[in-house]
């Protein structure tokens, strides 16, 4: 069996939330007062996340498992995930989206867990500024923890940076120097609708057109033809023997090519970010549902992914769950 959509796309990326928690308040996520968390009881297990996860490598065609938040390291378990996850036949990829925070401190025991890449986001380099933004003074945390994933040999460390009018667009270069010097490959990404407070305007969103402008005034970057980019979504530039990208999630949308779906930390598949509808495979499971019976839930969740996200449509509406449930 395959996750295959009616316009004929595979997923095969799997993203999964393992806490909705999160150590920051980026605006761009949550506001600073945090969410409403989900209880505890709602949340699956490690034993429950196991579970599903090897059913969609085993049955289904993973081949790419990323854990997610809100913020992944605030999850015990998260090594035995890991290791329990590099068992898995055939071996999927292993990837994990975090702050950073802590990242100095487990990058070691994750990579010997068996995790095999990081993206940290790190959207300014300004102590001050990242203060602002996250309501939290936690820059020298997170520079902190880049440095030990590319100690611990989590290579190749990339940086996930969003702009925004007013508050670090006039990072891009200085942040693209930054990560050139350290060996850590940058990837711009559009601010998207999907922060909890519905704050989102399309006008203060730095598009990636102004993203590769800014970059230009300071940096010589030479497009990569589209082929070296596969299904994933970020236009890359050849830039210092390195590479920069920008992903255009709002202004070009790559939905055409989508190979993800999501499990939130309470068991729910998405077949989008941005999906109004969710299969609620925690029930199935608790209610003692088979491997076979998950399967054909999950199969049946994918089948009804739309075409694209319709950011641009006048009935767009904005996922009733934040990014920060979800799962980047
Ligand atoms: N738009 C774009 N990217 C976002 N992220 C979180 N919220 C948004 C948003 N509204 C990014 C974070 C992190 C990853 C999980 O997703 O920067 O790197
Ligand atoms: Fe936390 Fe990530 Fe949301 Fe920032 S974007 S508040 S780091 S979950």
């Amino acid at each position: 069996m395959r996750l295959l959509d009616e316009y004929g796309r595979q997923a095969t990326d799997l993203r999964v939330s393992l806490t909705d928690r999160c150590n920051l308040r980026c605006s761009y996520c949550m506001p600073p007062e945090g969410l409403d968390w989900l209880p505890k009881p709602e949340l699956l297990t490690d034993e429950e996340v196991l579970r599903l996860v090897r059913i969609g490598v085993e049955r289904l065609g993973i081949t790419e498992v990323r854990y997610t938040g809100g913020e992944p390291l605030l999850r015990r378990g998260l090594p035995g995930l890991v290791a329990g996850t590099a068992a898995l036949e055939p071996r999927p990829e292993i990837s994990l989206t975090t702050n950073g925070i802590g990242l100095a401190r487990l990058a070691a025991p994750l990579r010997e867990a068996g995790l095999d890449r990081v993206n940290v986001s790190l959207d300014t380099l300004d102590r001050e500024v990242f203060h602002k933004l996250s309501f939290r003074d936690r820059l020298p945390d997170v520079l902190a923890g880049l440095a030990a994933a590319a100690e611990a040999g989590l290579a190749p460390v990339k940086v996930n940076a969003v702009l925004m009018r007013g508050v670090n667009e006039d990072e891009a270069a200085p942040l693209l120097r930054f990560c050139l010097e350290h060996g850590y490959l940058l990837r711009f990404i559009e601010q998207m609708p999907l922060d909890a407070q519905h704050g989102w305007q399309r006008e203060n969103m730095i598009t990636a057109d102004e993203i590769q402008e800014r970059l230009a005034g300071e940096f010589s970057l030479e497009p990569l033809p589209s082929a070296e980019r596969g299904s994933a979504p970020a236009e890359l530039f050849a830039v210092e023997g390195s590479t920069v990208g920008i992903i255009a999630s709002v202004t070009r949308p790559f939905c055409g090519a989508c190979d993800r779906v999501r499990l939130t930390a309470d068991g729910q598949i998405r077949n989008c970010l941005f999906a109004r509808e969710e299969s609620n495979l925690r029930d199935a499971l608790r209610g003692g549902a088979g491997d076979d019976e998950l399967a054909d839930r999950w199969v049946g969740a994918i089948r009804a992914k739309r075409a694209g996200h319709g950011i641009d449509d006048p009935s767009f509406l904005q996922p009733d769950r934040p990014m920060s449930a979800i799962g980047g």
